[in-house]
């Protein structure tokens, strides 16, 4: 197995014009905590966006534990155990809290009361927890 959970090799994203990344490399270990820094508009929230699928790479190579990857969609992201906490929330207003917390797993969110509200009670809990006062059911 590779010594490196995830590894971005040669990451290029261009916006019509603008070169956000130019040709990019980023590795991480298992277990370890990263700062990327750089000014404003460097490229930082780009790549981020690329690994969890927000947007799709022009060029370079991504590989989790080894492998190289397809990342297509924020649903593959997360297939890969690959999560974002953005820096700006962002949230769907008609939707409540409960709902855009596990707006991710919609496949299974419209399944049936019962998944809901076994979700429900796992996010309580964990607001309890955390001393989170969150109403759940109310639109954010
Ligand atoms: N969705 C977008 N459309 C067009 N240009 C973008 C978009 N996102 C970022 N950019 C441009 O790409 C460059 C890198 O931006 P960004 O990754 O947000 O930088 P950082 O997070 O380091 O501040 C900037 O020039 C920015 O204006
Ligand atoms: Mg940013």
């Amino acid at each position: 197995m590779s010594r490196y959970a995830i590894q971005m090799k040669g990451i290029v994203k261009r916006f019509g014009g603008v070169l956000a990344n130019d040709h990019v490399d980023f590795a991480v270990k298992r277990g370890e905590i990263h700062a990327l820094l750089g000014e404003n508009g460097a490229g930082k929230s780009t790549v981020m966006s690329l690994l969890t699928g927000i947007y799709r790479a022009d060029g370079g190579e991504t590989l989790i534990h080894g492998s190289t990857v397809r990342i297509a969609s924020p649903r593959d992201a997360m297939a890969l155990g690959i999560g974002m906490v953005h820096q700006s929330f962002r949230l769907v207003p008609a939707l409540t809290a409960l709902e855009n917390i596990i707006l991710g797993e919609r496949g299974q969110v419209w399944r049936g009361s019962s998944w809901r509200k076994q979700k429900l009670e796992v996010i309580d809990a964990i607001c309890s927890a955390y001393g989170l006062q969150v109403e759940l059911l109310k639109p954010v």
